[in-house]
Parts: structure tokens; sequence; C-alpha cells
């Protein structure tokens, strides 16, 4: 299988940096396809941990090329920071590449997110605050700024004096704060931005059309989760970008004919992070002891994630969605200890089964999840090497999600580093 899209199947967090990394090896370029800074990666080599949010999962491996697609939003100052964070700790990002196509993170963005969570009330969605949601928006209506504009100083100032001059009196309109936002300081420092990072301002779709051509290998790394999705996520309560696997040809800019394989990736449990519906969500008890025992807090933001059983009615929906080729289970480690181990099977709504994942939050805030009971196990397998070697409850609960699923699950990993993975031979 040539082309790969990682693809995180739960609300975000499923671990997907770790496997990126690890697979990064065998491919020649790794790229990013939706999302901005919102996403936090968390990679363990060794005694070393690395929490990237813009930069792609494959940067450790040097001479492989790590591209921002066109579908991704991108606060440039937060990007020059990684960047200049992993070259002070040797990381060669010589081949880091970004779309000129892809859209700029403003400073009024920023801004204008906190007074729209403001003004969702009991909606709130709990975003991250980062200027995602808006900088989507400005794409849609047509305003954005795109990373090609801040290579090219006038037009830069000439879209600049149309936007922000409305923008300030949108936010002012709404009882925000618009002294910090001035179009001077934007021009200086946004075209510094663009001066900084011109050389890897480039047609990534382009880059990846020859990478592909010349027999290279892609590896596609989604971010968020597809429940976090904004057309088949928990509406509102979701990210503004498409998480879905058909977004990678998107938001890469490649015919969707070269992607060859999809692997989602699943906890072993469930988490997510800010408001919405979570059907299995466990409120103190295991879920504390979840939360403790697979260190659940945000890597972007610090909250704490909210913890739950795994629940196979979504992985179906997943799998409905992305036609899985194979699962990635992570983490399977914390769940070390817990009897029994609960696992949803689908949810029943005002006394029926429902035959498939409600698309109103109102029905899944309220449904009941089906659950099935399995025996847990005690040992430690975070230093397991082979599915043979794990403990017998364990192996009936990898086997339990495949059955359900109809999905194989190819890889298994037991602690966050690379070497606690169980790669399968299926
Ligand atoms: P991502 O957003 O999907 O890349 O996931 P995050 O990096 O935000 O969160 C996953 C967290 O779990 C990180 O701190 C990882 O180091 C850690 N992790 C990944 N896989 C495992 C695993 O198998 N076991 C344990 N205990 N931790 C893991
Ligand atoms: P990774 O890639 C978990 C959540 C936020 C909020 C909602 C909308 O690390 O898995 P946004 O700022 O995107 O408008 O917030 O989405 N969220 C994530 N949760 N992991 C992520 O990324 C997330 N990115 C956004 O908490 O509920
Ligand atoms: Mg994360």
């Amino acid at each position: 299988m040539k082309n790969t899209v990682i693809l995180g199947a739960q609300w975000g967090d499923e671990g997907k940096g770790k496997i990126v990394d690890l697979l990064a090896e065998n491919y020649d370029a790794i790229v990013r396809f939706q999302g901005g800074n919102n996403a936090g990666h968390t990679l363990v080599i060794e005694d070393k941990v690395y929490k990237l949010h813009l930069v792609p999962s494959g940067i450790l491996y040097p001479g492989k090329k790590c591209i921002l697609g066109n579908g991704m939003v991108i606060d440039p100052q937060v990007l020059l920071q990684e960047i200049e964070a992993l070259q002070e700790r040797g990381v060669d990002c010589k081949n880091l590449f970004i779309s000129d196509r892809a859209h700029v993170i403003m400073p009024y963005h920023k801004v204008w997110e906190t007074l729209e969570e403001n003004l969702r009330g009991k909606q709130k969605i709990g975003t991250t605050k980062r200027g995602i949601g808006p900088c989507y928006a400005d794409k849609i209506t047509r305003i954005g700024i795109r990373m090609l504009d801040l290579v090219n100083p006038e037009v830069l100032k000439q879209k600049l004096s149309d936007i922000v001059p409305f923008k300030k009196q949108l936010i002012q309109a709404f009882g925000g704060e618009n002294d910090s936002i001035s179009e001077n300081e934007i021009y200086e420092s946004y075209s510094n931005y663009g001066k900084a990072l011109q050389e890897r301002i480039v047609d990534t779709s382009a880059l990846l059309e020859k990478i592909d051509a010349s027999g290279g290998r892609i590896l596609f790394e989604g971010a968020q989760g597809m429940f976090l999705g904004i057309d088949h996520g928990t509406y509102p309560f979701v990210t503004s970008s498409n998480t879905v696997a058909s977004q990678a040809s998107i938001g890469a800019g490649v015919s969707m004919k070269k992607i060859h394989k999809v692997m989602g990736v699943i906890k072993a449990y469930t988490t997510r992070v800010g408001g919405g519906p979570f059907p299995t969500e466990i409120e103190g008890g295991v879920g504390e002891e979840l939360r403790k025992a697979g260190k659940e807090f945000g890597t972007t933001t610090g909250r704490p994630r909210r913890c739950g059983w795994l629940d196979l009615e979504m992985l179906k929906y997943v799998h409905r969605l992305n036609g899985l080729d194979a699962v990635v289970l992570t983490k399977l480690d914390v769940l070390k200890g817990i009897h029994p181990i609960k696992v949803c099977l689908g949810y029943e709504y005002q006394g029926q089964r429902l035959e498939s994942y409600p698309s109103d939050t109102r029905i899944l805030d309220s449904v009941n999840p089906i659950y099935e009971e399995l025996d847990g196990w005690e040992e430690d397998i975070s230093r397991c090497l082979s599915f043979a070697d794990l403990p017998l409850n364990c192996k009936k609960y990898v086997q339990r999600i495949e059955e359900f699923s109809g999905v194989p699950v190819e890889i298994i990993s037991v602690g966050p580093e690379r070497d606690r993975t169980i790669f399968r031979e299926l």
C-alpha cells in the first residue's frame, strides 16, 4: 500500500502523533491536511518529549518532506516559534513546506472567537481559542488571507486595508476590545512572517505530485477526530474542518485515487475535551482512574479530558464514512486493573435501538448506551512485544473490537514510546 491516511476516529487525542511518527520512517512525505494549532500531537522518543501543533509528526526523520497542506489554517507566529523550538533541539526543519493556498490566522480571528464563545451562552463549544473557526469562516466567506499573500506585500496591504476596518467595527459592535488591532502593526508583523517563511511557501500540491510520480510514499496525518468534524461530527460541538479521510485529498491537493489505505486510530477507551455530547462518559470513579492512568490532560490547552468507555457504535460510523482498512488501538496499557471493562455496542433511545449514529445532539445527549461487559486484566502490558504476549482477556478485548467492527486491529500501542508498539501480521 503506497499512500496512507491516519485518521482520528473519536474526539481527538487518540495518539495519532505517536503513530504517524512511527510510520513516517517508511514514507517520503508527511502531510497535514486540515486544522491548525488546535491540534496537539505528543511524541516520546526515548527521554525526549516533542509537542507538535502545526508541524507534521514526521519531522524527526531527516530528509522526509513535511508539508502543511492547503486545507490547514496557519498561525505564522506559532509556526515560526515551533520551527525555532525544534531547531534549538537539533531537529532539521529544512524540508518543511507550507501550501501557498493555506489560510492564515490573523489577530482579529482570535479576538472574535472569544466574543463568539460568549455569544453562544449555554451552547459554548469550549474551543481552543486559537482562531481556528473564524479563520475557516473567512475562508468560506472569501475574505481570508492566504499564505501566498504574506509574500506579496502590496496584495497584503490592500487586503488588510479592506478587511481590518470592517473587523474592527464588527468587534466593537459586539462589545469587544479592538484597540489591539492595528492595520499597520498587522502589516508589519505579517509581512515579516512572510519574509521568514518565504522559502517554504510553495505549491505543495505540485510538490506532492512530483514525490508521487517518482514513486515516493505519502502519509497523510489527520488532526482532531471524526466526531469533531464539521460535517460528520457532533455539530455544533465540533471544530471547523472536515476530519474524514476524503479531506486528505482536498486538503493536501492530491487526487483521491492516490489514497490507498485508511487507518483509524482509537484509544482503548474514549476521551473528549470541551463541550458536547458524550454518551459513554463516566463521571468520577473509573472516569477519574482513566484520566489519572492515561494522563488525560490536553496537549494544547492543558484542560482535563472527559473520559468514558470505548464506543463501538462510533467506530461503526467511522468505518461507514472512511472505509477503514485497519484500526490502530492505542493506550491499551491504561485499562490495566479495571474490572469489568464496558464496551458500547449501540444506543437505545426512547426504548428503541437506534439503527445509526444520530445527527441530532439532543438525541445523543439522552441515549442509553448498550453495554457489553468484558473481563479485565491485572498485568502491566507495556512491555509486551507481540500479540501472543498479551494476557488472554486483553486479547479478547482486541478481538471483540475486530469482530464488532469488521476491521482488523493492525497496530496496538501499549505506551507512549516508539518501541511500546505491537505490529500484527494479519
Ligand atoms: P494526538 O492528538 O492524537 O496525537 O494525541 P495526543 O498526543 O494529544 O494525546 C495522546 C497522549 O497519549 C500523548 O501524551 C501520548 O504520548 C500518549 N500515548 C500515545 N500512545 C500511548 C499508549 O499506547 N499508552 C500510553 N500510556 N500513552 C500513550
Ligand atoms: P488533536 O489533533 C482534542 C476540540 C476543542 C473544542 C472543539 C472546537 O490533538 O487530536 P477549535 O479550537 O478547533 O474550534 O475547538 O474541538 N479540539 C480538539 N480536541 N484534540 C484536538 O486535536 C482538538 N482540536 C480541537 O476542545 O471542543
Ligand atoms: Mg492531541
